[in-house]
């Protein structure tokens, strides 16, 4: 568990925030997919709130966060003031496996599972592109940008980019590539799991699980996975995963 400082804490959009946290080592430990979780120090909130690494700066110690306030953990969060000190403990999970010789790189993200796929696009070698898909108001869109990714948007209301769903975008691009990293809502990632299998890309995909310790105790986060014997066994989320290949996930 560390106590770090709170750099800075504030609104970037409707109900979504953006946290900076100040520790050498969690900004060094940090790598893409993995989470830490945060203790909110109020006494009817005791569990912490898992919430992934959107990006690190190992030079200035400073590990980004995006989030969602959807329910009263994230309200409080949001309530926090910068040089308030705040328990975390982390980085957790196994985070994406980085082939450094793949050509042609596809990350498909949903919503506030967009988060994660910064610190990701930023460590990728070769060429990449990034699909999002939001209801409204899209994330971190410059930012990728920035990074010289090709990125294409999709919203559901049609206020940005293609009016539908990421995967209408992907079919209408007619896109390929040599490996997918995905993070997002259950079903974008079993359509990217069903689109992925029809074109014979492998795929990364992060799963999100409501969790209760997040360090593999409680059991709270397990889903089912499939073994190499074609048998399935149950695996922890927080622990085994976040992240599995998409063959090993079985959808219920
Ligand atoms: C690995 C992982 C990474 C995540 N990364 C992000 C992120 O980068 N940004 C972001 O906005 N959200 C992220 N989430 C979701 C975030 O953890 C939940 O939105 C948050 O815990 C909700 O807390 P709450 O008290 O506001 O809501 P409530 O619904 O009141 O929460 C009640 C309880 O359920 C748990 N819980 C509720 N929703 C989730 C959920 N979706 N996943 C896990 N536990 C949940 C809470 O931790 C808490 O113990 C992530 C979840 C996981 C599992
Ligand atoms: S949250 Fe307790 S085992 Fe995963």
């Amino acid at each position: 568990m560390r106590n770090v400082i709170i750099e800075k804490n504030h609104k970037i959009a409707p109900d979504i925030y953006e946290m900076i946290l100040l520790s050498k080592e969690l900004s060094h430990e940090g790598f893409p997919g993995k989470f830490v979780n945060l203790y909110l120090n109020d006494g009817a909130h005791l569990l912490p709130r898992p919430i992934s690494i959107c990006e690190v700066d190992r030079e200035n110690h400073r590990t980004r966060l995006i989030y969602a306030v959807v329910g009263k953990g994230t309200k409080i969060l949001s309530s926090k003031k910068e040089g308030e000190k705040l328990k975390v403990m982390g980085p957790l999970g196994n985070g994406f496996k980085i082939d450094e010789k793949i050509d042609r790189n596809l990350v498909i993200g949903g919503g506030i599972g967009t988060p994660p796929l910064l610190e990701l696009v930023k460590q990728l070698k070769g060429d990449t592109k990034v699909y999002l898909g939001f209801r409204e108001n899209p994330i971190l869109v410059e930012d990728f940008e920035k990074l010289g990714a090709e990125v294409h948007i999709a919203t559901e209301d049609g206020s940005q980019g293609h009016k539908g769903n990421v995967i209408e975008l992907l079919e209408k691009h007619d896109v390929n590539a040599d490996s997918i990293y995905s993070c997002g809502p259950k079903p974008m990632l079993r359509a990217v799991a069903k689109w992925s299998r029809e074109k014979n890309i492998p795929a990364q995909l992060s799963l999100e699980e409501r969790m209760a310790c997040g360090i593999g105790a409680c059991l709270v986060c397990t889903c089912k996975i499939n073994t190499e014997d074609e048998k399935w066994e149950y695996k922890r989320v927080c622990k085994d995963g976040p992240v599995f290949l998409r063959d090993e996930v079985i959808w219920e």
